[in-house]
């Protein structure tokens, strides 16, 4: 069996090692040492090489991200199965930035270090959890996920899916047509959506002005899903309090981009959550494993719906 890595070297790295106990059959190769394209069975990438056509026993493409969106579907073989990853590292990493967003939105924090910042001893009221609406756009592995410690903390829940959901606690708003309802309830809107057609630009002035005025924002999705202008604008307005900005399009931002010093955004580099490589690798030899056995593997994506 033959695995080709094309991504971060150090991860390739430390796999290489492990790959020597854990499967010491399969022939490991980190970009760009491919050796003949024709023997690789499994390619493992955030970008596949641009001559793809010359790996002609291609198996599968697996992704290093959780998300798949960055292919050129068009530029793929239609048949090659393309999966994206699933592993418990990378679902942390995402419960920890979304619970620690929302916390520090429903506790107004960027407000109040702009009161640090003019050296402003002012104290406002607060609200408890329970009265502060949440509502997570995907409830996928990682809405689903994020979902619970906010439960947990009494927020009050509701997801936006485009098949109906059944968490307990959790109301599950379906759709087009639900996607108004949905709206008017979430005080903090988390956006963990994929990039598809219909998700791009998702995030733009429409759909805030259907969200509870001074709303907030967190976008831990992907960057082309929001529009910059339409944040900046509804910030301005008031009609949005805040917003945590951990993707963009294009990324970085360019040094003069209004998003980089303005105080009610908090911007950070596309870091919401990373695979990790120890719990990445197993999550990778078990789709492998699925694959030999003929079995269904773990984030096999839908073409045809787009993730
Ligand atoms: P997932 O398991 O495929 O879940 C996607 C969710 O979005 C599903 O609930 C799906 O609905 C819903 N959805 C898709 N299109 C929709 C639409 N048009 N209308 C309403 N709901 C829609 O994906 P995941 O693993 O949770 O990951 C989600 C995304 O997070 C990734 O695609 C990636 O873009 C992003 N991500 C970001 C970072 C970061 O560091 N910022 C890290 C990892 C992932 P159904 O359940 O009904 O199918
Ligand atoms: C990061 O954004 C990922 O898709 O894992």
């Amino acid at each position: 069996m033959n695995i080709l890595y094309k991504s971060e070297p150090e991860r390739g790295r430390l796999w290489a090692e492990r790959l020597k106990t854990l499967l010491p059959e399969a022939t490991f190769r980190q970009w760009p040492d491919v050796g003949d394209p024709t023997k690789i069975d499994y390619l493992v990438a955030w970008q596949p090489p641009e001559n793809l056509s010359d790996f002609t026993a291609l198996k599968v493409l697996f992704s290093v991200g959780a998300g798949a969106e960055q292919f050129d579907y068009a530029a793929l073989p239609p048949e090659l199965p393309v999966v994206r990853m699933i592993e418990p590292g990378l679902t942390s990493g995402m419960v920890e930035y979304v619970t620690f967003a929302v916390l520090g939105l429903h506790r107004e924090m960027p407000r109040y270090f702009q009161q640090q910042r003019e050296k402003n001893w002012l104290a406002h009221a607060s609200l408890p959890a329970a009265r502060r609406r949440v509502g997570v756009m995907g409830v996928g592995k990682l809405g689903e996920a994020v979902l619970q410690p906010l439960l947990q903390l009494g927020f009050d829940c509701a997801g936006w899916s485009r098949t109906p959901k059944n968490i307990p606690g959790v109301a599950s708003f379906v759709g087009e047509a639900q996607l108004g309802a949905f709206l008017a309830r979430s005080d903090i809107l988390i956006c963990l959506l994929p990039l598809t057609a219909a998700t791009e630009n998702i995030l733009n002035a429409d759909l805030f002005s259907q969200l509870p005025p001074g709303a907030s924002l967190v976008h831990a999705g992907r960057g082309k899903q929001l529009n910059h202008q339409h944040l900046l604008n509804a910030l301005e307005s008031g009609q949005l309090a805040a917003a945590v900005v951990d993707v963009t399009s294009p990324e970085p931002l360019p040094a003069d981009h209004a998003f980089w010093r303005h105080p009610a955004i908090w911007l950070t580099p596309h870091i919401a959550s990373q695979a990790q490589p120890e719990s990445a690798l197993t999550a990778l030899l078990e789709n492998i494993r699925r694959f030999e056995r003929g079995e269904p593997m773990h984030g096999l994506v839908e073409r045809e719906r787009g993730y």
